[in-house]
């Protein structure tokens, strides 16, 4: 048996936990980025890395955080991760599930479509149509990448003139705009650590501002999550198909909604704040699916 492990960065942390997972397990491993990656049409074996042929000498693929790429390379990368699903390869998480998380407003739609609450949020190409909805939404908002992370490039707007100016600049550059009522969480929001169909660890993130993401300089606290907050990130990893899934969950006025879902979230904070070790976990899971 042996596992791939495709990652953007194959010394970061959480990558390095898992391969030494692997190790402790004795379950021989490859670690390698996707450009690494050559698909064949019309010649066997479909796909190599590193001149392994990979559907013969490896038995599942584990997507590590895939990176930040051009729409192109992101959709080939879908691509070859469906074509290796259609020839009985196994990929975790599922090529669907991924996809879905890549992109905010199909995560929130799939959730709203099952009854799972989210915030107010709309997405838009017209400028004249989203500062109608900065209005709707109470003049208080904040404007995310459709497709970004880490917090990274999510803005709150208070002021219309600014809203115009920022969502001009995003259609300027053929950005979809997408903003969603600034939901006052007090600084503070949950990330559930989802693992087939089960939260094995959740924590309290705290920060200094409304953004509480850990690349952001949130601290970790220890929480154990109130049964019907566990039954919420369960429902909504199960909607998306994350078999593993980091799940964020805004405390806001009306109850608690959902305001993300990642398909390949790190665990470098949650493990300063859990006895459950995630790598450990995340390698008993794979391999109980190698079973299947
Ligand atoms: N509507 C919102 N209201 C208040 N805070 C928000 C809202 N959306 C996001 N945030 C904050 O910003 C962080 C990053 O947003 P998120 O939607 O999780 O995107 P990502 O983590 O993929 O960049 C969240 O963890 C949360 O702290
Ligand atoms: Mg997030």
């Amino acid at each position: 048996m042996k596992i791939g492990i495709t990652t953007r960065n194959m010394e970061s942390w959480s990558s390095t936990q898992l391969r030494e997972a692997l190790t402790k397990r004795g379950v021989p491993h490859v670690c390698f980025t996707f450009p690494k990656l050559v698909a064949w049409l019309g010649k066997k074996p479909y796909f190599k890395v590193n001149d392994v042929n990979l559907m013969e000498e490896l038995d599942a693929l584990v997507i590590r955080p895939i990176g930040r790429g051009s729409l192109e390379e992101l959709v080939f990368r879908m691509d070859m991760l469906y074509r290796l699903e259609r020839k009985g390869f196994l990929v975790i998480n599922p090529t669907e599930a991924i996809e879905h998380c890549v992109d905010k407003y199909d995560i929130l739609a799939l959730l709203e479509d099952n009854d799972i609450p989210v915030p107010r949020t709309v997405a838009t190409e017209s400028v004249t149509e989203a500062l109608k909805a900065f209005t709707e939404l109470g003049g208080d908002v904040v404007v995310k990448p459709l497709f970004g992370s880490r917090g990274i490039g999510a803005t709150r707007l208070v002021d219309s003139e600014i809203a115009s100016t920022v969502f001009k600049a995003l259609t300027f550059h053929h950005s979809v705009i997408y903003i969603q009522e600034f939901v006052p969480h007090g600084y503070s929001d949950i990330r559930a650590f989802v693992i087939d169909n089960q939260v094995i660890a959740a924590m309290r993130r705290i920060s200094e501002s409304w953004k509480t993401n850990f690349s952001q300089g949130a601290k970790p606290t220890p929480l154990e999550l109130p049964p019907d907050l566990e039954e919420l990130a369960v429902k909504t990893a199960k909607v998306i198909g994350c078999k593993i899934a980091g799940v964020d969950i805004l405390e806001g006025p009306k109850g608690p909604v959902i305001v993300d879902v990642n398909s390949q979230p790190g665990w470098k904070g949650l493990q300063m704040v859990t006895k459950v070790n995630v790598a450990d976990e995340m390698v008993n899971f794979i391999l109980s699916e190698l079973k299947r």
